[in-house]
C-alpha cells in the first residue's frame, strides 16, 4: 500500500510581507494519493466515531455545494415566507441547507442531538450518541443572490449519557469544551477548514474524485497585520472604545498605531475568517446600540465558538473585547456575542482600547 508521507512535506516558508496576498503553495499536490479527511484524522488518532461524523458532514456539505452551484437554475435563490427564530428573513437555501445537514446528522448513531441557527429548539438524535453538533447551515446567505461566497459553520461537543438532548441546557457549554469545529467555504472551490484541537487544517474538494484533500496543514495566522474588516456603516452605533480604535486604524502611519491599514468587508463571516487564515487580518462585529439588549449580532454557539477554536488553533485570538470567547459560559442557545478575531496584535490592541474605558 502507498505510504502517506505528507508529514515530510516541505516546511511552509513564510512569504515576505510584500507578497502576503498570495495564498501559500499547496505542499501536498505531488503526493499520490493526497491525504483525505479519513487518512489525516486516522493519523491524528481521532476517535473512529468522530471521523465518521466528519465524513458524513462533508458529504452533506458537498450536497449543499452542488445545490448552491445550481441555485440560480433551480429557482432556489431568494427568500421563503418565514422568518427564523431570531426574527431574520430566511433564504430558501438557508432552509434547504439546514434540512440536508439535519437529516444526515440525525441518522448517525454517534449524534445525540443537534442545534441549528435555523431551528428554534435543539433536536434529539440517538440517546446513546456521543456528540452534539451545533451549526450555522448557511452563513453569509445575503450574498447568495449576488453569487458571492457563503459557508457552513459547525461546532462539535461531547454529550453525557444522562443529558436530555432536547433540552438546550445540555448544549450550553463554554467553547473550550468543543472537541472539533470548523467551516465549509463555498467559493470558487469548496474547502473545509477544521480543528480537533491539534492545529487548524484545510482540505479542498477535488470535484473529479469527489474527495476532500489536504491542501494546508497547521495554518498560522501572522501575529501582526495591516488589514481590518468591520461594517463601517454601523459606526455611529458603536461604543466609544470601538470608535476610537477604528479611528486610529484609519489614521494609519500618521496616527498612534503608525502603519497604514487596508479594509475588506464581504458580509460572510466564513469568507472573512478564511481570508484571515490565509493572509492575516482582524475581523470585528462589535456590540452596537441598534439592538442594545443584544451583546452583538453574531451567534456564540454557531459562529463565535467554532471560529474562535479554529482561529486559536492557528495561533490567532478571538475575544468579545473583554474576555476570550471560548471562556464565555453560554446562557441560551441562540445567544449573541461581540467578536474581535484574527491576528493577535490587533485583537490585543482592541481589548486595550476597551480596558482604557
Ligand atoms: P447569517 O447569514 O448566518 O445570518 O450570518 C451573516 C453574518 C455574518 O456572516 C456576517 O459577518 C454578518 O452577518 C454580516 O452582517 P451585516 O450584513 O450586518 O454586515
Ligand atoms: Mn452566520
Ligand atoms: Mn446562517
Amino acid at each position: 500500500m502507498h505510504q502517506l508521507n505528507y508529514r515530510n512535506a516541505p516546511p511552509r516558508v513564510e512569504p515576505p510581507q510584500s507578497i502576503r496576498y498570495d495564498a501559500p503553495p499547496n505542499e501536498y499536490r505531488d503526493l499520490a494519493p493526497m491525504p483525505t479527511i479519513r487518512s489525516f484524522l486516522e493519523q491524528q488518532e481521532t476517535a473512529p466515531s468522530l471521523i465518521h461524523l466528519f465524513e458524513e458532514l462533508s458529504s452533506a456539505c458537498q450536497d449543499i455545494a452542488s445545490r448552491l452551484q445550481n441555485a440560480h437554475n433551480t429557482n432556489s435563490t431568494g427568500v421563503v415566507e418565514n422568518t427564523n427564530v431570531q426574527g431574520e428573513q430566511q433564504k430558501k437555501m438557508d432552509v434547504i441547507s439546514n434540512d440536508i445537514i439535519k437529516q444526515k446528522l440525525l441518522a448517525l448513531e454517534a449524534v445525540k442531538g443537534i442545534a441549528s441557527e435555523e431551528e428554534e429548539h435543539p433536536v434529539a438524535g440517538h440517546s446513546n450518541g456521543e456528540y452534539y453538533v451545533l451549526f450555522d447551515p448557511l452563513d453569509g446567505s445575503s450574498n447568495l443572490d449576488i453569487n458571492v461566497s457563503v459557508g457552513t459553520i459547525f461546532s462539535i461537543i461531547k454529550a453525557k449519557p444522562e443529558e436530555d438532548a432536547s433540552d438546550e441546557q445540555a448544549y450550553l457549554k463554554p467553547g473550550h469544551e468543543q472537541c472539533a469545529a470548523g467551516y465549509f467555504l463555498y467559493g470558487p472551490s469548496t474547502q473545509l477548514v477544521f480543528t480537533t484541537g491539534s492545529g487548524t487544517h484545510q482540505f479542498s474538494l477535488n470535484t473529479d474524485s469527489g474527495e476532500f484533500e489536504l491542501t494546508r496543514e497547521n495554518i498560522l495566522i501572522p501575529n501582526s497585520t495591516q488589514e481590518f474588516a468591520i461594517n463601517m456603516s454601523n459606526q455611529r452605533f458603536w461604543e466609544t472604545a470601538v470608535q476610537e480604535y477604528i479611528q486610529d486604524l484609519l489614521l494609519g502611519e500618521e496616527g498612534p498605531i503608525q502603519k497604514r491599514f487596508n479594509m475588506r468587508w464581504i458580509a460572510s463571516m466564513v469568507a472573512e475568517v478564511h481570508r484571515i487564515l490565509t493572509r492575516g487580518g482582524v475581523f470585528m462585529y462589535p456590540k452596537d446600540s441598534r439592538a442594545p439588549e443584544k451583546p452583538g449580532k453574531l451567534r456564540l454557539m454557531y459562529e463565535g465558538n467554532p471560529m474562535a477554536f479554529v482561529v486559536e488553533q492557528a495561533q490567532g485570538r478571538c475575544s468579545n473585547a473583554r474576555n476570550n470567547v471560548l471562556d464565555i459560559k453560554p446562557s441560551h442557545i441562540h445567544e449573541r456575542v461581540a467578536i474581535f478575531l484574527g491576528s493577535k496584535e490587533e485583537v490585543d490592541r482592541a481589548e486595550l482600547y476597551h480596558k482604557k474605558k
